[in-house]
């Protein structure tokens, strides 16, 4: 059995992975992205950001992200899309502009409802906020929190609910993905949103881990289960396990082993629905540009070949 159906048979809704537009001129690529028995899932990486979706003030671009959103449903993968509401990958006349606490709140409701508006039908979730906080567990003092403080996460999951009543609602972070401050401020969103009458259906673990210091198994399932006790779901959204470069025989089976904790974890917990991978393959991975040095952090290699970390996951599913 391939991930997604192994996901599938151990009570999952999906294994998937995240793609971006410039991707898909890869006929190789294409063709193992759209193995349904392998991804049943998809993530746009970049094309439903805001930089992206409106660069101009009510000017609206779903080309890309509607490139996405096709290929998903012609391999009938569920889309998870993402992100309405986040500090980076602004349009400079959102993070540079002059703002009221009025007027982002209009922006920001009319870039939701534009947005979730028209993608309803193809989402099966929204990220409608990502990284919200710091690792102390403060607010991040992006745009929307210095302008409307804490506000702007109810404005911005009550804005996505009324636009698609039928699409769940994801806040999405990393770093909560252990115990600690920043994720008991994350499940402070959750209460309270919901002591406040808003609708969120569930917490995205982003998990871009690092060889040997992957929380372990019965770690990640009681972290997991704090969530889902406050009556979310959760899902694995973004992993990848990185290593330092060159990659070594240790660090593989490290990484198969680091691989199969947290698939198996995700699989543990009963409101776990499913694991996404943030790029299946080292060809296209976001991880050496952004954390030089170290690379390799995928479950395919370079040549869309299965790695011992991809094992590591069946193993774990
Ligand atoms: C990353 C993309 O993969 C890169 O191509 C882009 O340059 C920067 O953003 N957390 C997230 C994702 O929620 O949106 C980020 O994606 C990776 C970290």
């Amino acid at each position: 059995a391939q991930l997604h159906s192994l996901a599938i048979s151990s009570g999952l809704q999906y294994f998937g992975t995240a793609t971006d537009n410039s991707e898909l001129v890869d006929a190789s690529l294409v063709s193992a992205l759209s193995n349904h028995s392998e991804f049943g899932q998809v993530t746009p990486g970049n094309s439903q950001k805001w930089d992206s979706i409106e660069p101009g003030p009510n000017t609206f671009s779903f080309a890309k992200g509607d490139e996405i959103a096709a290929l998903g449903k012609q391999n009938s993968q569920l889309l998870r899309c993402h992100t309405l509401v986040w500090f980076q990958q602004l349009p400079t006349w959102v993070q540079n502009g002059t703002w009221t606490n009025e007027t982002l709140i209009a922006a920001m409701e009319n870039h939701i409802t534009t947005t979730v508006t028209h993608y309803k039908g193809s989402c099966h979730s929204w990220d409608v906020v990502n990284e919200a906080l710091e690792a102390d567990g403060s607010f991040r003092k992006s745009i929307f929190f210095s302008t409307i403080g804490e506000a702007y996460l109810k404005i911005a999951f009550d804005a996505t609910a009324a636009a698609d009543p039928d699409v769940k609602l994801y806040y999405n972070d990393f770093g909560i993905e252990t115990p600690g401050p920043k994720t008991s401020a994350a499940l402070n969103i959750v209460r309270s949103l919901k002591a406040s009458g808003t609708r969120i259906d569930g917490v995205g673990l982003q998990s871009h881990f690092i060889v040997g210091s992957t929380p372990s198994r019965e770690v990640q399932i009681a972290n997991l289960e704090s969530f889902t006790s406050l009556g979310v779901e959760v899902a694995i959204t973004e992993l990848d396990i990185r290593m330092t470069l060159p990659s070594t025989a240790a660090q593989e089976s490290q990484q198969t082993t680091d691989y199969q904790n947290t698939a198996s974890a995700c699989v543990a917990v009963a409101n776990c629905v499913g694991l996404s991978v943030w790029g299946f393959s080292d060809k296209y991975s976001w991880v050496p540009s952004t954390f030089p040095g170290t690379g390799s952090a995928c479950p395919f290699d370079e040549n869309l070949a299965r790695k011992s970390a991809y094992y590591g996951i069946i193993a774990g599913l």
